[in-house]
């Protein structure tokens, strides 16, 4: 099939990539002329893996290509996929406008009739506006909108495309569902569940699924707390919880919270959303206040155990949000980064993606190049970000290197036996320290 791509973020370019991968012609179009230059030049803008080797196996095939040009990219697809940002306004709502503006182009370029698949996460509702901004600009052409919600992970946005667990469309005309059947075929042909809904019920689960995710780790953090207090295991608890299928074991880790680009943004909106339908789903709010908590109670353990933090230097492993992405947006790591400088620390972070990134959002971060090299000479590492790599650091060393040897473990990456075998005085989430 001939189709458009509109915004090359972390969801579009990665949707470009593995569409092209299914078999099909796509182009994928952004406004933002360096970032098409940077993809045309063969690099992604970001960290994802396998996506640059796939985009560039699909652009030499023939199979995809970038342009800023709305005119030769829209003309004629016949699915356009919006996958434009929906960034939070400071009431907590998702701003639009470039969801508006997407509609508005393929309004104006259409030559011929075309399926509308929104992408991008949006309120419940959403479509409807689309369809009448769509209505609005008196095309000659019928146009026919769906809800397409993306359910990738960063850092595993490939291969959740290519390999997804179900596949959501949401729409009201047979030929919006038709377009997007054959959209998914190679998929769905391999026993991929293609789930099909009105528009607003596709809309409406994607905030449900990602409220639900930060609502299980933020209940992890609450239950960590508990067992702070009472001396219990919170790694333990989670292995007994999610042995329940009806539970699941994934998303109960608990730790210094959730961030990135979808969860916080996605909870304020679906809050603001329901506020809107007039009701008051006052458990979301309490999601994002325990989520909070979580940065605030490393931010006092750490405290607690140097007593002043003017002059200590304090390690900080893991920058990006969540490890295997160079993505630092609403990163916990780097909220505790800026509490810890604030209250005069020095602190020194490493990351193995995002070090240009955290040095953008935090300039008063010091950065090195290993993880061994940021914790020389440091009064306390804390662990924000649970990266393998840091699995690999040689304990002794490193604690031959630091001048108290203290670890504060935010992600409940290392084991605890083997840092008491080490010698560190350990300060895991949610489950026993070690003192030595
Ligand atoms: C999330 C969802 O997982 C995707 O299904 C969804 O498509 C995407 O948002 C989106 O709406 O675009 P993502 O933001 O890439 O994906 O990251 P996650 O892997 O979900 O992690 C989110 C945050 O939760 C990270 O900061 C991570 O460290 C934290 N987390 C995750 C925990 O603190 N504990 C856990 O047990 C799991």
């Amino acid at each position: 099939m001939r189709i458009t791509v509109i915004g090359t973020g972390h969801v579009g370019l990665v949707t470009c990539a593995t569409l092209a991968a299914l078999g099909h012609d796509v182009v994928g179009i952004d406004s933002d002329d360096e970032k098409i230059k940077t993809i045309r030049s063969g690099r992604s803008p970001f960290h994802e893996p396998g996506l640059e080797e796939l985009m560039n196996r699909e652009v030499s095939g023939g199979r995809l290509s970038f342009t800023t040009d709305p005119a030769e990219a829209i003309a004629e697809a016949e699915v356009v996929f919006l996958c434009v940002g929906t960034p939070p306004k400071t009431s907590g709502e998702a701003s639009l406008v470039a969801v508006e503006n997407a509609a508005r182009l393929v309004a104006k370029h259409a030559s011929r009739s075309v399926v509308v698949a929104e992408k991008s996460t949006v309120p419940a509702g959403t479509a409807q506006r689309v369809k009448r901004v769509l209505e609005l600009e008196r095309s000659a052409h019928e146009f026919h909108v769906c809800s397409n919600p993306e359910f990738l992970r960063e850092g595993h946005a490939v291969e959740d495309n290519l390999h997804p667990e179900r596949i959501l469309v949401g729409a009201e005309s047979d030929v919006a569902f038709e377009a997007m059947r054959r959209v998914y075929e190679p998929l769905t042909a391999k026993g991929v569940r293609l789930i099909e809904t009105d528009i607003q019920t596709a809309e409406l689960a994607k905030h449900a699924c990602n409220a639900f995710l930060a609502m299980k780790i933020s209940y992890m953090n609450g239950i960590a707390r508990l067992c702070e207090r009472a001396g219990a295991d919170v790694v333990q608890v989670a292995e007994v919880m999610g042995s329940d299928s009806r539970i699941a074991r994934e998303f109960l880790n608990a730790g210094i919270g959730y961030g990135g680009f979808c969860f916080p943004k996605d909870l304020a909106a679906f809050d603001a959303l329901a506020r809107q339908l007039g009701y008051d789903f006052g458990l979301l709010r309490e999601v994002a206040r325990l989520n909070d908590e979580a940065i605030e109670v490393v931010a006092a353990k750490v405290k607690e155990i140097l007593w002043n933090l003017e002059e200590k230097h304090i390690a900080l492993w893991g920058l990006s949000f969540k490890p295997n992405t160079s993505d630092t947006r609403l990163s916990p790591a780097l909220k505790l980064a800026r509490k810890l400088l604030d209250e005069g620390a020095r602190v020194v972070g490493y990351d193995p993606e995002a070090l240009a990134n955290a040095k953008n959002d935090v300039p008063d971060l010091e950065l090195a190049n290993d993880p061994l090299d940021a914790a020389r000479g440091a009064h306390c590492l804390v662990v924000a970000t649970e990266w393998d790599e840091f699995l690999g650091v040689d304990l002794a060393k490193l604690k031959e290197l630091m001048v108290y040897p203290v670890v504060v473990d935010g992600r409940n990456l290392f084991d605890p036996a083997a840092m008491k075998d080490a010698g560190f005085s350990y300060y895991p989430t949610g489950r026993p320290a070690i003192i030595q």
